[in-house]
């Protein structure tokens, strides 16, 4: 299972990808506000940290404009994803970048049927958003079942499920026991993912029980 950021914090990304644990990057519009950066020299920055896929999201909603956005993006570095919204425009534009080479993320994604058409199109990556269907009651883990399940029937559809709208640890790990692809996660939600109090205290004794024995390995 691949391990995505989804941030556009630099410092962030930096601090992740010094683990030798992370394998890409994800970035929207309201992660670009929140970094309060210029959108495209961040990227070039994130890309110059990270050798795997980065995405970047186009802001348009129309056809045209979304293909000149993502064509733009695309030259930024060899590892721009470029991610665009699940809908008629966004996925021809998916069809058309992804034709040229270009590695597309299809964004926004909320039932089965809209990762079917995503494969269609060619899209490099599919995002279910878990935490959001779970928000509004509906099962996220459920949509991520049924759509690696259907991707498993098809032998030419590369698209990877790329698990998004992470909210906490167990979306990860019942995400890895369905054989999702990719987890993009925010930078806590990865570092819970450390955590537990029986390590901690196990630690602290064996710590202690060595310096009793007053003898030092180096
Ligand atoms: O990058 C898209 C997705 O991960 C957003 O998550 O927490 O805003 O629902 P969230």
């Amino acid at each position: 299972m691949k391990f995505f950021v989804d941030t556009a914090d630099i410092n962030d990304i930096r601090d992740l990808a010094s683990t030798g644990l992370l394998d890409g990057v994800t970035t929207n519009p309201s992660l670009i506000m929140k970094a309060g950066k210029a959108f495209i020299p961040l990227i070039e920055e994130i890309c110059s940290v990270v050798s795997g896929p980065v995405s970047a999201e186009v802001a348009s909603t129309d056809y045209e404009t979304m293909l000149k956005e993502g064509k733009k993006l695309a030259k930024i570095a060899k590892n721009v994803a470029v991610k665009v919204p699940l809908t008629p425009a966004g996925l021809k534009v998916c069809k058309a970048l992804s034709d040229e080479g270009t590695m597309v993320n299809v964004t926004l994604c909320f039932s089965a049927s809209q990762a079917i058409l995503a494969a269609k199109a060619g899209a490099a990556f599919i995002s279910p958003f878990v935490g959001r269907l779970d928000d509004i009651g509906a099962d996220g883990l459920n949509l991520i079942a049924d759509i690696v399940e259907i991707y498993n029937n098809y032998d030419d559809w590369n698209t990877e499920v790329l698990v998004a709208s992470v909210r906490h640890p167990i979306h990860i790990v019942e995400s890895a026991k369905i054989g999702a692809h990719v987890v993009t996660c925010p930078p806590d939600v990865i570092k819970k993912l450390y955590s537990h109090p029986l390590t901690d205290k196990g630690l602290a004794a064996f710590v202690e029980d060595w310096k009793k024995t007053g003898q030092s390995i180096l």
